[in-house]
This record gives C-alpha cells, structure tokens and sequence, in this order.
C-alpha cells in the first residue's frame, strides 16, 4: 500500500499533481487531526478515517482491524446502491438522473498555514466532474471539507443535490448535540442517542439561518455527551442560506453524516463550462468532550473565521431597550455621556434614527432611506460624532442594508428591487410592510455597497456598524434572475451577501461591523468572516441568557458573542435580576449594556462603573482565552459554571451563578479544568457590590489539582447569587 501524507511546511503554492498508483491513500492532517481517503485512479474515492493524527502504518492497520468497510466519501446517486442516502443527485443534459463517479486525477497543495487534498472525479460517460477538496489547517484542530462540479458538458445540467461533504461514524453509543430555537430563545440544546432511522437538522428561512436551528452538530462517541472528556466530532457548515445536516442510520455499522445546502427549492443548473462549488463543512475532533471541540471551534474562528478574530472589543452602550425608536438628538448625546462616565468605550445608535419624507417612528417604515431624520437629528449625524469624541468615547450605528419597508422613498423609487413573486400579492415582514432587497441583482448589491460606504466615507467618525436582518425570504420570485433560473434565488441571495460584505470589508477593514439577525438569526460561519461580532438574541434577560449563551458558546468564541445588561424589569420576560448578576452574566462575551441609564440608580451606576472597570482587568482573558465549561444549565443542579484560562495555565476567571434556590438545596462542588496541577492559584472576587463583604474564597490559595480533583464549595447563599473570581497563579 502507497500512502501520501500532506504534511510537509513547503512554501508550494502551485497544485502539484501526486503520483497516481492504484489502491492509494491520502491523509490530509490539521494540528491534531487526520482524515484519510483512498483515492485509485480510476476507482472510487472512499472515506477511510477522521480522529485523532494517524500516519500510513495506523490506516493498514484500521484495515487489519475491520474498522474499514469501503464506503464513498462522496456518495453519489447513481448506478449502484441507490437505496443509501446520498450526497450528489444531478440531472445530465439527456434527462438522465444518475451519476457514476470515478478518480481522475488528485492534487496536493502545501502552504505554510494549510495542506490541501483535492480529488478530481469523473463521470464514466458524462463529461461531468466532481472535485472534492479536503484542507487542513495547520494551525487549527479543523480540517474543512467541500465539493466543486465543473459542468463540460455540451448543456446545462441540474444539480438536484449537492451536500458539501459527509463523514461515517462506527455505530454504538454514539450521541448528538444540536440546538433549536425560536427568536428570543436562540441556541436550545437537544442531546439524544442516535437510533436508527434520519435526523434531519433543516432550515428554510432563506435570510436568517440560526433561530430556529443551527448549522452546527456535536457527536459524542462515547455515550451522553461529556463537557471535558469523550470522544467528540463537531461539524459546522459555512453557510448563511438554507441547509440540511442529516444523519442517516440506515444499516447496522455505521452513522452516515452529510451536510450542506438545503436542496429544497433549489435545483440548480450549471451551464456548459460553468462551475459551482458548495460552502466547507468545517469538521473537528477531541478527546477533551464537546469543550474540547469547543475550543478547536474557537481557535480556528479566531485564526481567520471572524474578522479580527484575536482582537479583543469595545463596552458599548446601545439605545435600542434604552429608547427605542424615540431617537433623539439630546437623548443620543445624553447617552454617550452616561456610558462615558461609567467607563464604556462605544455608544451605538440603534433603529430610528434615519427617514426624511417617512420618519421611522416605528417598525412600518422607512428601511432604504438611510439618511438622518431631520426632526429628530437636525445637526445631523456629525453632531454625534463629534459628541462621541468629546466624550472620549466611539460612536457606531444601525442599518439594515438588506431590507425595504413598502412607505420608504427606496420602494416608491426602485419597487422592482425587493423579491416578489410574479402573479402573487407580496407577503410583508416585521411591521407589515418589511420585504427583502434582491441581493442576487448586481444593482441591488451596488446599493447595499453604497448605503454602508456612503455613511463610512461621509462620517468617518463612525467606528461601527450593527447590520441587521428582520425578515425572511417569503417573496421566491427575483425580477433580475431569468424565468428559468427562479430556483437559484435561495442560494444567489447568500453569494450575492457573501460577495457584498467582502466588498465592504476589503472597502472598510478597520470598521467594528456586528451580524444581527433579529436577534441570534445571523451566527454562522457563512457571515462571520466579515463580522466582528454577533448579537446573540433579542432576548437579555441573564437568566435565560445563561442557557442561550452556553449553547451558542459550543461553536463561537467569546469576543464574537455581543451580550448586554438591561433593565432590571427584563423587557422579554417580565424578570427583575440583580444587577449584579446581569452584569456578571454579560461579562462572559463582549459586554455591552442595552438599558436607559438615566433610569438608574445613583448606586447602580456606581456599580456598573466598577463592574465595567473589573471587566477591563479580565477583558483579554475572557474574550481571547481558552473556554471551560464546567456545570451546565441543563444539568438541573440548580447552578451554572463556566471559566476561561489563558495559554500559560496562569491566570484565570471563573463564573459561578445560581439558576434556582431552595433552602437547603445540595450545590455541587464546583471542579475546574484546564490548570495546572501545580501550580497553586490566588482568588480575587470581583463585581463585589457596595457594602457587601467577598465571599470566604477570596484571598484564598488552591492548587491547581485540588481544583481539578475535589473542587471548591462557591458560596452561593441566596437567589440569584453570581460570583466572579480572578485566579493568579504564584
Ligand atoms: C432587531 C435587533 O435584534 C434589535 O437588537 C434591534 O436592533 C431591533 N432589531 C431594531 O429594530
């Protein structure tokens, strides 16, 4: 047997064709990890491996041991086996609905940050081919997977599916993590055995891709899913539009794990020498639980995933739960000033600053018409800027470059540009009026381009944008795309947005840019290249924030997940919190507060200027730091932990939070992970409110095994209790 290892620190950037030898192997390997295909020309490509770093002498021996059983690493429908669940399905120029895909040729590539793997396939008659490409990161557990077609056929042909890549897992108790949701309740945890039959894990929104599900799955390979030990594979899908993941249990060896974009009502056709290729599957491996795999997520995501992905970010204020859409020009600067004083570094206007002939007072108007509203900004947006620098403070706003309301200047002008269907009454988003821009129209794009450049070039005081999106894609018919092309509007919407951020990033690299879906509708890694940071719900109430917040933190790093202390009534959900406890909730991300300042307490404003200030001493540990997560809400032990530890094991930040109390309840001692053994560890409690004494463990020194092993009792006494400790290794 012949093995190709890609592994080699060359500077080749050209792809290099690879000796082709019957029967061969290919292990592309990423940090850690390895994954390994074989490749005959003239054979099918076979998935043989995906764990932990393995070399040519451990793929003989897999195939000593039985583990492998000669399954395609892509499968396609076509000629044998029809029955299984398949990744490709295509329609040739003659009708015919079937593929039969063979090697042709496979090239390598090594650069100083990844290896490449890129295997060519051919359709035995067609002129069709199929190349699948397998890239491991060198500097990330992360080895990322996706398919390009290549159409040389003398017609169009139809793609009728086109997964972008597909994984096997050898059955036995093997458990899965996903999350659903609703707006306001982003990122619920579902962990379940797989049995036989198909999870299907869908989303159709068409515009915002995370609220009811996540393109994102754990698999625990070792029974229920643990935090910090277990075999564990995470996948992730970089795509923004409608995908599926499925998991097929179809026979008795193995769980079969595809993923891509949804197919539904987007059969795509490929003209004659045309290319397409689907977004990366973004796969990892731990034997470290899902935390494990977490982080491998939160390195690669800071190594070129998010925009400035190491960068630490801003405490901002944001107006939106503070006022609404009751913008004005005295409340803006009041603002800046309150959050000035208490020590922020950013104030965000958000929704209902803009609209000149229909003032956007509410949600049914105005969206296109992104100039500043007279009456509630007669000096203009520059005035606020200006007040910004005054106040030593940034200044950022809100826009939804992707929308139209039906009473707006924009939709009088260009009612062509929203999507609508021919022959159908438009169907109306938020406020009843709301519709979505045609983004698979070039024009369209040059627009939204030229919303957000215009407000950057014409104000350069304006250090960051929260871009929003509140509606779906309802209207299934684009004026721009040809009669027969309607099907490709789910999928040209997201390229048409791909390519309108890059635009404005290679424009802008400097600017702060947020993805906000409504809410958490926008976290995915089909955007995050280009952003910053994401809002992680609408909803801020800190209780259930915890929930939300922990299953969002399995795939994303803190320094992109926007969280903010509001109002001591939660406008969601009608609970009053300490503030305290909001704040020490909020610190885990990117802290910001979402409140009217005015309304508070002299006391709680001192106290929020000292927790902003305790923030600023922990801000890199937490927003760049290695996560732990140690007591999970959903473990109904009535707390919650979580910690962050830097590369050095020396210093840490731990979060403990009471969610429910009884007298006389059992709390669990809390055991940390991550230090080091030896090291011995000083506690320091910060967020400790006026006249009120730290708790017993401040000022106290623990080993780092004692930790680790048996733990340490977290005074939590009364309901709602938090705790913030900061741990220096001596
Ligand atoms: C939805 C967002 O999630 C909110 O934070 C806020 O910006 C509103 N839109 C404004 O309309």
């Amino acid at each position: 047997m012949k093995h190709f290892i890609l592994c080699a620190l060359t500077a080749v950037s050209v792809l290099i064709p690879a000796i082709q030898v019957s029967g061969q192997d290919y292990i592309v390997s990423s940090g850690n990890l390895s994954l390994a295909v074989s490749a005959p020309e003239g054979g099918r490509l076979e998935f043989l491996y995906f764990g932990p770093a393995a070399g040519p002498e451990d793929i003989d021996m897999l195939r000593e041991s039985g583990a492998l059983y000669g399954k395609s690493a892509y499968p396609e429908f076509g000629v044998d086996n029809v029955t299984g669940v398949k990744a490709l399905a295509v329609k040739h120029r003659d009708g015919n609905l079937t593929t039969d895909l063979v090697v042709e040729d496979v090239l390598q590539d090594s650069k100083p940050e990844y290896d490449l793997l890129k295997v060519r396939l051919k359709d035995r008659y067609y002129d069709f081919h199929v190349s699948v490409f397998y890239k491991g990161w060198k500097n990330s557990d992360v080895i990322e997977t996706w398919t390009e077609f290549e159409n040389l056929e003398k017609k169009p042909v139809t793609l009728i599916r086109f997964d972008s890549g597909c994984l096997y897992m050898r059955r036995g108790d093997v458990w899965v993590s996903h999350f659903s949701g609703n707006w306001a309740d982003e990122a619920r945890l579902t962990e379940e055995p797989l049995n036989p039959g198909m999870l299907v894990i869908k989303n159709m929104d068409g515009s915002r891709n995370a609220h009811f599900s996540h393109a994102e799955i754990m698999f625990s390979l070792d029974g229920k899913p643990q935090e910090n030990h277990g075999r564990t594979i995470g996948a992730a899908l970089c795509w923004s539009g409608n995908y599926e993941l499925r998991v097929s249990t179809h026979d008795n060896v193995n769980h079969l794990f595809t993923a891509g974009i949804s197919p539904d009502m987007s059969q795509y056709t490929i003209d004659s020498g045309k290319r397409f290729t689907t977004p990366p599957l973004a796969l990892s491996y731990s034997d470290e639980g899902l935390g494990g795999v977490s982080r491998n997520f939160h390195r690669w995501a800071r190594n070129g995933m998010i925009h400035n992905g190491w960068g630490t970010r801003d405490i901002l204020l944001n107006s939106w739960e503070g006022v609404y859409f009751n913008v004005t020009e005295p409340g803006m600067k009041q603002m800046m000033e309150d959050i000035a004083s208490m020590g922020g570094e950013l104030f965000v206007m958000d929704d209902g600053w803009f609209g000149e002939k229909y003032p956007r007072n509410n949600d049914r108007t105005s969206l296109g018409d992104w100039k500043a509203d007279p009456a509630k900004l007669p000096d203009g947006l520059e005035s606020l800027t200006d007040a910004a620098s005054e106040n030593g403070i940034k200044f950022g706003i809100w826009v939804e470059p992707e929308s139209v309301s039906r009473i707006s200047e924009l939709f009088e002008k260009h009612p062509d540009w929203a999507l609508q269907v021919k022959n159908r009454d438009l169907i109306f988003g938020r406020g009843g009026t709301q519709l979505l821009l045609d983004l698979c129209n070039p024009e369209v794009r040059d627009y939204a381009f030229n919303v957000i450049d215009t407000l950057l070039v014409r104000y350069p005081g304006i250090a960051y944008i929260k871009w929003d999106a509140n509606v779906s894609l309802w209207n299934y018919g684009s004026t721009w795309l040809p009669d027969d092309r309607q099907s490709h509007i789910y999928i040209d919407y997201h390229r048409g947005l791909e390519s309108l951020i890059k635009r404005i990033r290679e424009a802008h690299p400097d600017v702060v840019i947020q993805s906000c879906g409504g809410g958490g509708g926008r976290a995915n890694y089909g955007v995050m290249p280009g952003y910053d940071e994401f809002w992680v719900s609408d909803n801020t109430d800190a209780l259930q924030r915890i929930f939300i917040q922990w299953g969002t933190s399995y795939f994303y790093p803190s320094n992109a997940m926007a969280q903010h202390v509001s109002a001591d009534r939660n406008h969601q959900t009608g609970r009053v919190l300490p503030l305290k406890f909001r704040f020490d909730v909020a610190m885990t991300g990117r802290l910001g507060m979402e409140i009217q300042p005015s309304d508070m307490s002299a006391a709680d404003r001192k106290f929020a200027a000292e927790a902003i200030s305790g923030y600023k001493e922990i801000r890199s540990l937490v927003q760049t730091g290695n996560l732990y997560r140690l007591v999970s809400p959903y473990e109904g032990k009535g707390v919650c932990s979580l910690s962050y530890i830097d590369d050095s094991r020396d210093n840490a930040v731990l979060f403990a939070y009471k969610l429910e109390h009884f007298r006389n309840q059992t709390v669990p001692m809390f055991r940390m992970c991550g230090l080091d053994p030896e090291k011995v560890y000083r506690f320091r409690e910060l967020t400790v409110p006026d006249g009120e004494s730290p708790s017993s463990l401040d000022g106290k020194a623990i080993s780092g095994r004692i930790l680790m092993e048996t733990g340490i009792a977290i005074p939590l006494e009364t309901e709602y209790a938090s705790r913030v400790y900061v741990l220096t290794a001596e």
